[in-house]
């Protein structure tokens, strides 16, 4: 007990080391201005700086250097602006590589609608594509017939009992974290039976032991699901499916909201996340100081979600809602006419 007259040692904070990768062109922009609003919060992370991208290739020869890995191994956690990768030929994308080394096998992509105005109101939905599986392993081959070297293409995707378990275990716990009613499996089990048959039949396992918490569970085939998602995305809330179809159908959901330059997403895996904007290095206005640091922020918003700082996750969410329809403070790529660090100021200031 402490005696009256003795004062109580305030108690340490507790920090959370992040990793975190500005990246390339309007990356250290965004990530600075991110950094700036996390402060603000009073978000408890500690920063690891590190490079990545044609930044990690200029300062330390590797797009991926050993440096960046160690620390995430280190950290388990990582906040990422965007890396650029060359078409074509140069280095593999570091974005893939960090995703296998963590084997971070779930993309969590929300899309919420931020500015109404656009083709679709009040959208608020979450996407969970499965990240190492599916026909995404880079099984591919050709098979020459004649004087054709090519003449044939093939292409084998592999999916898990226990990784349709994995995902659809993670979708249906982000459900019932997140006050979410309902899973949708997304699927094409009539044509490709056992490729996603396997991962329909562990989402439908996985679905019985939530209905008794609240989660309930349909599906769909996913080319029925794109168009439904056009026609009245409101019926859905939390989907799930495989890596090829989760590619296509995050990138529409964005559509519903205004396109990818707001899109927020994280990386999980068992040991590591990884949180970054979606949007890449933009060249054409690297350095110029009007980037939107906005999809980082709310990236960042996820990240304190993860570690269980939900009160400042909904702070800075709300912070930048007001700045955008009460303030409207807005970017460049909004139609508005605030820099980068305007912007910035207008978030810290409806932080309070
Ligand atoms: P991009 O997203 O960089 O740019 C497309 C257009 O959107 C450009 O006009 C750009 O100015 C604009 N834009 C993007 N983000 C913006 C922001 N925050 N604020 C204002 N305007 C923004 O896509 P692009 O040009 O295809 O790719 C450029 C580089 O980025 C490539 O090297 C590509 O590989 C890389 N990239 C990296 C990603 C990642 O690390 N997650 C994702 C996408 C592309």
């Amino acid at each position: 007990m402490v005696a009256k007259t003795q004062k109580a040692t305030p108690r340490k904070p507790v920090t959370i080391p992040v990793t975190l990768i500005p990246g390339d062109g309007i990356g250290p922009e965004v990530a600075e201005a991110t950094v700036t609003v996390l402060e603000a919060v009073g978000a408890p992370f500690a920063y690891e700086w590190h490079t990545a991208g044609v930044a990690g290739l200029k300062k330390e020869g590797d797009p991926l250097p050993k440096a960046t890995i160690e620390s995430i191994r280190k950290t388990r956690l990582a906040l990422k602006g965007p890396l650029a990768t060359p078409v074509g030929g140069g280095f593999r994308s570091s974005n893939v590589r960090l995703r296998e080394e963590f084997q971070l096998f779930a993309n969590l992509r929300p899309a919420r609608t931020l500015i109404p105005g656009g083709r679709y109101e009040k959208i608020d939905l979450v996407l969970i594509r499965e990240n190492l599986e599916g026909l995404y392993v880079g099984f591919e081959h050709y098979i020459p017939i004649g004087d054709d070297p090519r003449a044939v293409a093939l292409a084998s995707g592999v999916n898990t009992r226990a990784g349709g378990r994995r995902i659809n275990e993670f979708a249906f716990d982000y459900a019932l974290k997140n006050n979410r009613k309902k899973v949708t499996l997304v699927h094409k089990a009539n044509v490709l039976k056992a490729l996603t048959g396997l991962f329909l039949e562990t989402g439908r396992e996985v679905a019985k032991r939530y209905e008794s918490k609240g989660i309930s569970c349909d599906d769909r085939i996913i080319d029925a699901c794109a168009m439904q998602l056009v026609m009245n995305p409101w019926q859905f809330d939390v989907l799930v499916t495989t890596n090829l179809f989760g590619d296509i159908l995050s990138d529409l959901n964005a559509g519903l909201v205004g396109g990818l330059g707001m899109a927020p997403a994280g990386n999980i895996g068992a040991d590591a996340a990884i949180f970054e904007a979606v949007h890449g290095s933009a060249p054409d206005i690297a350095g110029k100081g009007v980037a939107n640091p906005l999809a980082l922020m709310l990236s960042a918003a996820m990240m304190l979600d993860h570690v269980g700082h939900m009160d400042k996750a909904r702070r800075v969410r709300d912070a930048i809602d007001a700045v955008l329809l009460k303030d409207k403070v807005r970017t460049g790529d909004l139609g508005g006419k605030a820099t980068t660090k305007q912007f910035t100021r207008a978030v810290v200031s409806r932080l309070g």
